[in-house]
């Protein structure tokens, strides 16, 4: 039984979750850049959507919501865009694959889109983003997702907690990274007040009737997230629906499905992704130093009365993520559960897991 303060190097996480995939039936391709991904959240320290995810996905193969041998397919492109059906492949493979396309064309267009649809739960916005900046770009990063956030006036859900993100490349500095849901909060945070038997803060969620509550038990069955900053969160949300879902050509609003709750069905979900080369509007040099010059800015201005720091999107995560380079990972209670659970589904042993 691994103990709380077991600490793990992310390539023996790595290497874990690829013996995984591949006892799962995974290829080696897939495998590997599902776990790069994935490990990756968790050096983040975004742990919610790390290498826990990796036994609800595999569950979404042997169920039939997604199917293992498929791969992504392109559809349609021109100079600077490209349209992917994904098939119902795990997600990750699908979404670098589109992201990288839209880096290549972005190359000589200056800004490039692709699209997937058919896809399942593609995890953290924000590392597909990054994948761009690693190319000296701007990268976006855009999912639709089952219905579980209100809109203001409406009883129930309407729209995903659907998330988006976006990086920037920088010289000295930590790419700026902004990675978020746009509802309140992540519904993971909601599971975990309701397992303590908490009462939610005030503005985090709607009861059956479509009013305020504090009951962590109305959420999802009876009652809905409310978005990020009500109606601007609202419409940001729904913003990321009609890039994803309506111009993916996929499912949208109620049509995409939960990867975890309800029938065992394709989840439908889509994925949007956009790379802007700097470059073609200043040298990348220049461009990496200005930015490093705004982010100073930022950080050097007057801190609040009991504040002694200024934090850049993104910030945090480098920064947990050089410790978990350096000395490994302290892994959280659920995610070590959930990765012992994920062993016995497949038959393999690990040796951090004894
Ligand atoms: N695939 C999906 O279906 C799905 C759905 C929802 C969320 N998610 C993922 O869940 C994760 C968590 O989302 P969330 O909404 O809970 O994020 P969050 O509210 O924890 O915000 C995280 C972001 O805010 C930045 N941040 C935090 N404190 C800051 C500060 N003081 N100043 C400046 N920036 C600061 C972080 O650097 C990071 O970019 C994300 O990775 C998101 O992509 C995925």
């Amino acid at each position: 039984m691994m103990r709380e303060t077991d600490r793990i190097s992310p390539d023996e996480l790595k290497a874990f979750c690829v013996a995984a995939m591949q006892a799962a039936g995974v290829t080696a391709h897939d495998a590997d850049t599902t776990a790069e991904v994935l490990v990756t959240t968790d050096t983040w320290g975004t742990h919610t959507h790390g290498t826990k995810q990796l036994r609800n996905l595999l569950k979404n193969f042997r169920e039939g919501r997604m199917d293992i041998k498929a791969r992504a397919e392109l559809c349609g492109e021109g100079p600077g865009w490209a349209r992917f059906d994904g098939h119902h492949a795990l997600p990750m493979p699908s979404s670098v694959l589109a992201m990288q396309t839209a880096v290549k064309k972005a190359e000589n267009t200056g800004i490039a889109i692709s699209t997937v649809n058919n896809s399942g739960h593609y995890g953290a916005a924000g590392y597909y983003a990054w994948l761009a900046t690693r190319q000296d770009m701007i990268g976006l990063s855009f999912t639709n997702v089952d219905p579980g956030v209100a809109a203001p006036g409406s009883r129930g859900s309407v729209l995903g907690t659907n998330p988006l993100a976006y990086a920037v490349p920088t010289g000295r500095e930590h790419p700026i990274m902004l990675d978020i849901a746009t509802s309140v909060v992540a519904a993971s945070k909601i599971y975990a007040l309701r397992s303590l038997g908490k009462p939610l803060p005030e503005g985090w969620i709607t009861d059956g009737d479509g009013l305020p509550t504090t009951d962590p038990g109305q959420y999802p069955l009876a009652g809905a997230l409310l978005p990020m900053a009500g109606h601007k969160g609202y419409g940001i949300g729904l913003m990321v629906e009609v890039l994803t879902g309506v111009l993916a050509g996929g499912a949208f609003g109620s049509d995409v499905l939960s990867w975890v709750f309800g029938d065992a069905k394709p989840v439908n979900q889509s994925h949007t992704f956009i790379a802007i080369n700097v470059g073609v509007f200043e040298p990348v040099a220049e461009f990496k130093e200005r930015t490093d010059a705004l982010i100073r800015q930022i950080k050097n201005a007057p801190k609040a009365k009991g504040a002694d720091r200024i934090w850049l999107p993104g910030e945090k995560e480098w920064e947990y993520r050089e410790q978990a380079l350096a000395n490994g990972m302290s892994l959280p209670a659920d995610v070590r559960a959930s990765l012992q659970g994920l062993a016995e589904d497949v038959g393999i042993t690990a040796a951090f897991l004894a």
